[in-house]
């Protein structure tokens, strides 16, 4: 399978403190890969590495063989904007608008009409079960059903690759069941690749490959979270 996203000697710290130590990862297309790994490993920082949030302090980041670490703030972002769907593990929903206006900005931003884009966001609102929530602020909705708004807001614009930081983690067993199968199903569907970052192992069981990060760098026992000791 040929890389459409490929990690090398990956470096990020936050002052003294690294988070990243040398990090080489591949992502195929239409590939789902789960990262897995302890509280505090440099799961998100490699997410947001990645996802060309954050500049790695070294290492490579690249996306169809172009080193994204060198790109501008402005090309980075407006990546985000077409080609990466990116779900944070903290803080999704811009508070002010409805879930319908959450999800329809980035399809805005991109530049399609109201209209438009008002019907993708509903229509994306109803595949993750909060189509009725559609006229709700985030305030006025639970923390699970915001995270389903964050989901159809990631992918509302059908990215290529979808970065999902414990895209489960405010949902109950059953729930977070659905919103993984129904994102696997986008991702077969449209050959969508997925980083699928979680610290469950039955979440992580819906990947095609598994990488454990232990203290900042890939444990090559490959011994995932599943993994009896
Ligand atoms: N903004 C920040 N400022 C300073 N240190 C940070 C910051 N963000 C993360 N860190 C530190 O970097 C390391 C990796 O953090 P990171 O958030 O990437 O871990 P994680 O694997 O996502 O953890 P969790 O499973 O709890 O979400 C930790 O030691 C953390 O304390
Ligand atoms: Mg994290």
């Amino acid at each position: 399978m040929n890389a459409l996203l490929r990690a090398t000697g990956m470096h990020r710290a936050y002052g003294p403190t690294p988070a990243l130590r040398g990090v080489d990862l591949e992502v195929g297309e239409g590939e789902i890969v789960a990262v897995t790994g302890p509280s505090g490993c440099g799961k998100s920082t490699l997410l947001h590495c990645l996802a060309g949030i954050l500049r790695p302090d070294s290492g490579e980041v690249r996306y169809r063989g172009e080193d994204l670490t060198l790109w501008t703030e402005a090309a980075r972002s407006r990546l985000r904007r077409t080609e990466f769907g990116v779900l944070f593990q903290f803080g999704q929903l811009v508070p002010e608008l409805t879930a319908a206006e959450n999800v329809a900005l980035p399809l805005l931003l991109a530049g399609a009409t109201r209209r438009a884009a008002r019907r993708s966001a509903t229509l994306w609102l109803g595949r993750f079960g909060v189509g009725e929530l559609a006229d709700e602020l985030p305030g006025a909705m639970s923390g699970g059903q915001q995270q389903r708004c964050a989901v159809a807001r990631a992918l509302v614009t059908e990215p290529q690759v979808l970065f999902a930081d414990e895209p489960t983690g405010a949902l109950d067993v059953l729930t977070g069941e659905q919103v993984l199968t129904e994102i696997v199903y986008v991702a077969r569907e449209r050959g969508m690749s997925v980083l699928l970052v979680t610290h469950e192992a039955q979440i992580a069981a819906y990947a095609d490959r598994e990488i454990v990060l232990r203290d900042g760098v890939v444990d090559a026992s490959g011994l995932g979270i599943g993994a009896s000791a």
